[in-house]
């Protein structure tokens, strides 16, 4: 297993507006990931129809879009063992009433429309949402920080 795979993660504005985006930052710190990207900035409509090209169709769509552009996104990649499938399980379900206590949705949001933050859900979709939410030189190479902490 690969000691560098990337995650994106994005807390929404409602994470960013709430004050919960430092203890996502201290959460995926503390259990070993490292940071390799990180900016606050603003989602606009075409970048948001690409990320969430899956479900233009779907009715609550342009709620999500609205939701999405509503403040600042901080937008985060991290790195290291399973990042992937780590994150989404510290992230919990879509649904935040389905999220077990103790998981980021679980432990701050109780509304889907509303919860404040994203994970990438597969290794080949995290490498197209960290190619579309940062340019290159906007992220660290992991092997130019200190590892052996970790591993
Ligand atoms: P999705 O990609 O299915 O979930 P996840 O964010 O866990 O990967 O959906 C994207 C976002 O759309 C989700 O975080 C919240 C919103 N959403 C709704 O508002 N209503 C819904 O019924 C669904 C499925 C998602």
């Amino acid at each position: 297993m690969s000691n560098n795979e990337r995650t994106f993660i994005a807390v929404k504005p409602d994470g960013v507006q709430r004050g919960i985006y430092p203890e996502v930052l201290k959460r995926f710190t503390q259990r070993g990931f490292k940071l390799v990207g990180i900016k606050l900035t603003l989602a606009n409509e075409p970048l948001l129809r690409t990320h969430y090209a899956d479900l233009q169709q779907k009715p609550f769509f342009p709620s999500l879009l609205s939701y999405m552009m509503s403040g600042p996104i901080l937008a985060t990649v991290w790195e290291g063992k399973d990042a992937v499938k780590q994150g989404r399980a510290m992230l919990g379900a879509t649904n935040p009433l389905n999220s077990a206590p103790g998981t980021i949705r679980g432990d701050f949001a109780i509304d889907m429309g509303r919860n404040v933050i994203h994970g990438s859900d597969s290794v080949e979709n995290a490498k197209k949402e960290i190619a579309l939410w940062f340019r290159p030189e906007e992220l660290v190479d992991s092997k130019s920080t200190l590892a052996s902490w970790i591993y």
